[in-house]
């Protein structure tokens, strides 16, 4: 597959897994991105159920928010060994829900 030209932006409360599995009934030719995923909600959380994802999602990232290095390193490994495409970092991103719950890179 070609690099897509066009993405689905991480939106917490919208990109779960149901959601991407019907972005994918849409169209092949696009990158799917995960809700953001706290690396609080990975490492203490139902880790399992945040990580899990039907095959057709492929190509799909995993968007990671935390201020933690060694955290956010960890969980950057556990989403490779779950198999994702790509390991995203919120890094600050418009979404206020979001940085909120991130306590992300701009904190
Ligand atoms: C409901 C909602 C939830 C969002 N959640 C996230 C998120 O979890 N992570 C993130 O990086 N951006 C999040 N965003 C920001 C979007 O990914 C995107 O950057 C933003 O909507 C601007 O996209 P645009 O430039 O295509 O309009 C969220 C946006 C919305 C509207």
């Amino acid at each position: 597959m070609k690099f897509p030209r066009l993405c689905v932006a991480p939106m917490m409360g919208w990109t779960d897994r149901h959601c991407r599995y019907f972005h994918r009934l849409l169209t092949r030719y696009t990158w799917l991105y995960t809700e953001m995923v706290t690396t609080s909600t990975l490492l203490y959380g139902d880790a399992a159920r945040h990580l899990a994802f039907d095959q057709s999602e492929h190509p799909v990232a995993l968007q990671l928010g935390g201020s933690k290095l060694n955290e956010l390193a960890d969980c950057a490994k556990r989403g490779e060994a779950a198999g994702y495409d790509e390991i995203n970092l919120n890094c600050g991103c418009p979404s206020a829900r979001a940085c909120s719950a991130a306590r992300s890179a701009q904190r």
